[in-house]
């Protein structure tokens, strides 16, 4: 074993001295450095290490559109900069050569994009406060696209108020992303987590602070930290076998599917397993969302060892998403088709809800995006299904108490399950059966 080790270990050393470039990024102060290294790129799309040197503040004030890659590395060891200037990003992604990120990988094999373990180097800073403190969300660009890559690696990267979603990683197939860090946190206003009510201004800038947006296939997602204002991650259609773990996520919007199905989509999601995650503050921990008309499956899906600490919906799933902008929530589905869930699990997740009165700072109407008729705000689960299309959905092993000391309660409609779901199912008292303690922790 350790001779294998240092034979390859030998191996890959050699290779390096023969055939791998290293190309520095240049900068030169006050100056946009995007364009000489876009210049370069032509002659690092094989076999490079493309480094962002420690010690430099690189000026990215124009978008990076990177080749398709093959056995490259992105190394962020300095710092990069968006402009500070609100109308130049505004402009830019307003313009109709924007490509929708501000970084954007698209195809290749053997792609890395590294940040750097030192504190004071290697973040990305979007200076996402001003836009928050203006409440400016007109053209705001996405972050990074890593997208269509086979073989990727994200790790030790650093993102410092990103302006809006951070990654999204559609279409790529083995792609292992760890020790990332987002810091979408507002310091104006106060500090709007895990206050009761917290300020509208400062919290609602964070909405659509994405983390992870995984659709693609094999993909391992593990010790990253997440604060930001929507989902932590956010599984989406086509997505299979990823894996999503050891993670602590702040604020946001949960750990989430879909949404799925919107507009009559076929969905095809499978094989998710989200474990060991720690949701402090976040309006939901595991949540599932598809749209009343959409069609296909989502199947063999597993939030597992969550902690929920101040959380007001631990457990929620609705398979009748819809826009409260455009009408009333739909009867039923009637002639319309619905996306099918099957083998759901929930499995130990303990923690306190939040049932002290909050408004989320993404919450802009009366009643708010998130409000569910007739809920007490105690509940530790929510089961909002169409009958006929749920089946062997779980919830096993949950503990959970009230911020207040009231019962935890549920939500769920017998004639919408046949399985036992873990506890009684009805709009009333949460009451564990056989299946919810079924199993050993
Ligand atoms: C790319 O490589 C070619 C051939 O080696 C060289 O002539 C050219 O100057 C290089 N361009 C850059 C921007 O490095
Ligand atoms: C990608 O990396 C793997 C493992 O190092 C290697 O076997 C493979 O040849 C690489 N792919 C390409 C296209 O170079
Ligand atoms: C790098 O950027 C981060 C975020 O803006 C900042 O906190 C840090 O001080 C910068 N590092 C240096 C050495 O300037
Ligand atoms: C369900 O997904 C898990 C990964 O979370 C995988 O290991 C397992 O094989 C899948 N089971 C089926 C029946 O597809
Ligand atoms: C749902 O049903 C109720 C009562 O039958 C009816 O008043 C309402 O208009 C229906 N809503 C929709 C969107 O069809
Ligand atoms: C329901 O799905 C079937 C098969 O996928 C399709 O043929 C039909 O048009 C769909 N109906 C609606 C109302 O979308």
């Amino acid at each position: 074993m350790l001779l294998t080790t240092v034979f390859s270990a030998l191996a890959s050393y050699v290779y390096i001295a023969h055939a791998w470039k290293v190309f520095e990024v240049p900068h030169v102060d006050g100056q946009d450095d995007t364009p000489a290294l876009a210049a370069a790129l032509a002659n690092f799309t094989a076999d490079s290490t493309i480094l962002f040197k420690k010690g430099v503040t690189y000026n990215i004030f124009t978008p990076i559109t990177f080749p398709v890659f093959t056995n490259v590395e992105v190394r962020i060891e300095g710092n990069l900069t968006y402009p500070e200037d609100i109308p130049t990003v505004q402009a830019i992604v307003g313009s109709s050569s924007f490509s929708g990120q501000w970084f954007s990988f698209s195809g290749g094999t053997n792609v890395t994009l590294r940040g750097s373990t030192d504190p004071h180097w290697g973040w990305v800073d979007a200076h996402g406060q001003a836009w928050w403190d203006a409440m400016e969300q007109t053209n705001r660009p996405h972050g990074w696209a890593f997208k269509k890559i086979t073989n990727g690696v994200i790790r030790d990267m650093k993102l410092w108020k990103p302006i809006a979603w951070s990654f999204s990683t559609s279409g790529s197939t083995n792609l292992h992303a760890f020790n990332n860090k987002i810091v979408a946190v507002s310091n104006s206003q106060g500090f709007p987590f895990n206050t009761l009510f917290p300020s509208r201004d400062a919290d609602i800038v964070l909405i659509l602070c994405l983390g992870f947006s995984a659709g693609g296939t094999n993909m391992l997602f593990e010790n990253n930290w997440i604060q930001n204002g929507d989902d932590c991650i956010t599984v989406g259609n086509g997505a299979k076998n990823i894996h999503f773990r050891n993670a602590y996520c702040e604020g946001g919007h949960g750990l989430s599917i879909g949404s799925l199905g919107k507009g009559g989509q076929v969905a095809d999601v499978q094989n998710v397993l989200i474990e060991n995650v720690v949701m402090k503050s976040s309006l939901y921990g595991a949540r599932f969302k598809s749209w009343t008309g959409g069609q296909g499956l989502a199947r063999n899906i597993t939030w597992k060892d969550i902690a929920f600490i101040d959380v007001p919906f631990p457990i929620y799933i609705t398979q009748n998403y819809w826009d409260q902008g455009v009408g009333p929530k739909p009867n039923g589905t009637g002639t319309l088709n619905n996306t099918h869930i099957q083998d759901i699990t929930f499995k130990n997740f303990a923690g306190t809800i939040r049932d002290k009165p909050y408004v989320e700072g993404s919450c802009v109407t009366d009643p708010c995006w998130y409000d569910v008729p007739g809920a007490t705000g105690r509940e530790v689960a929510i089961f909002d299904l169409y009958p006929d299309t749920a089946v062997n959905v779980v919830a096993q092993n949950i503990v959970a108490k009230t911020q207040t000391g009231k019962p935890v309660s549920v939500m769920c409609d017998p004639a919408t399950v046949e399985n036992d779901v873990g506890f009684v199912c009805q709009n009333g008292r949460f009451v564990p059966t056989t299946a919810g303690l079924a199993l050993p922790f």
